[in-house]
């Protein structure tokens, strides 16, 4: 029984990973989440009190983070600001949290000799093209393309630096995209969701030929307690479960398993900069981890999440109306 310490535990996967460590192990969890935009107490709801503390605080705040590490087995870093779009329009808070907040952490795992996660995205690696037969691996060369994969790739490279200057007691995993319950409704597929349960139309960028390589958020957390308990410190581990999709099939399944013809979309402006194609090639999780993933069909995964936000419109109907004023001033 382990005392975690889980930052950015009121948002998407930080939530589900506190929900499915109080399902699958014995350890005890201290959220420390800030409540951006993005952060919601109410996802924690219905976690047992005396297994999910909750701390309001900013990781940036290196009082608060020192007392918190100090008094925990692992940190489990989720903390970020995490949506592409928001960072072309406003990089200063990227730079802030997801650099100067993972800074502020390692510094603290190093002075109290924590075992430190480091929660990272495929993003780091920029994008492939359509036709390469190449995914990414542990190997590839960083080469990220927006202000929120860069601050990414920046937070990566300070931690692995951390781990061979300071021998800081380290692990890292790069994901691919998750979908599941919990999802904030400026993302991809829970925005179309819920502009179908409100009679709008789902809104491809650009020509919808993007491809992302889709992994339930369980998924997500049993790699991530993988690594956790198993995984070489100093290593980098990717966690993907083969769900290479392009945006308009997704759209267009979303459509179908919501009852609504599969052409019924709009084309809006495209994303500046905006990335090809992610795939990943977990081949070291698999086999030395010896990870699998549950979720292997996406549609029915995705018929869940959909069941999910079909019962759940109290969690996201107080986001819906600003995040697609956003969206609208923008033309997407
Ligand atoms: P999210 O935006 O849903 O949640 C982020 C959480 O961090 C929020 O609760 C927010 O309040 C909190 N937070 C933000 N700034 C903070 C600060 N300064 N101090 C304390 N808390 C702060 O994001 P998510 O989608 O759950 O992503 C979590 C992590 O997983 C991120 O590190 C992201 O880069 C990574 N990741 C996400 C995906 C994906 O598909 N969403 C894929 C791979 C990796
Ligand atoms: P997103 O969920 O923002 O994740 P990421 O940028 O980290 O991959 O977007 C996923 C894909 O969906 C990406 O190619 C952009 C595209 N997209 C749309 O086509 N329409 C939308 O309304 C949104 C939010 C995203």
């Amino acid at each position: 029984m382990s005392k975690l310490l889980v930052t950015g535990g009121a948002g998407f996967i930080g939530s589900n990973f506190a929900r499915y460590l109080v399902e699958h192990t014995e350890d005890t969890v201290t959220v420390l989440d800030k409540l951006t935009y993005a952060g919601d107490l109410t996802t924690l709801e219905g976690l047992p009190p005396s297994r999910v503390m909750f701390v309001q605080g900013d990781i940036c705040d290196a009082a608060t983070v020192d007392g918190l590490v100090r008094d925990s087995d692992v940190v489990v870093h989720f903390a970020a600001e995490s949506h592409n779009d928001n960072s072309l329009s406003d990089p200063s808070p990227f730079i802030q949290t997801n650099l100067i907040g993972t800074y502020t952490l390692i510094e603290a795992a190093r002075r109290h000799e924590t075992r430190y996660h480091h929660i990272s995205t495929d993003e780091v690696y920029g994008d492939l093209k359509l036709d390469d037969p190449a995914r990414f691996t542990e190997e590839t060369p960083y080469n990220p393309s927006s202000p929120y994969s860069s601050t990414k790739a920046g937070s990566d490279l300070l931690v692995r630096a951390w781990v061979r200057s300071f021998d800081l007691q380290a692990t890292l995993s790069n994901c691919s995209n998750n979908y599941g319950p919990y999802q904030h409704v400026e993302k991809f597929i829970p925005r179309q969701i819920t502009n179908i349960l409100d009679g709008e139309r789902p809104k491809l960028y650009g020509a919808g030929l993007n491809v992302r390589d889709w992994i339930h958020v369980d998924d997500h957390s049993s790699a991530v307690l993988a690594v956790i308990e198993r995984g070489r410190i100093g290593e980098t581990y990717l966690i993907g479960a083969d769900g290479e999709k392009n945006n308009l099939e997704v759209v267009e399944t979303i459509l179908r398993l919501m009852g609504r013809p599969a052409n019924d979309y709009d084309h809006v402006n495209d994303r500046a900069g905006h990335d090809l194609r992610y795939g990943i090639d977990a081949t070291r999780l698999r086999r030395e981890l010896d990870w699998q993933p549950v979720y292997r069909d996406f549609e029915s995964g995705l018929a869940q999440t959909i069941d999910w936000y079909r019962a759940n419109e109290a969690w996201w109907r107080p986001k819906k109306a600003a995040t697609e004023a956003k969206y609208a001033s923008v033309g997407q």
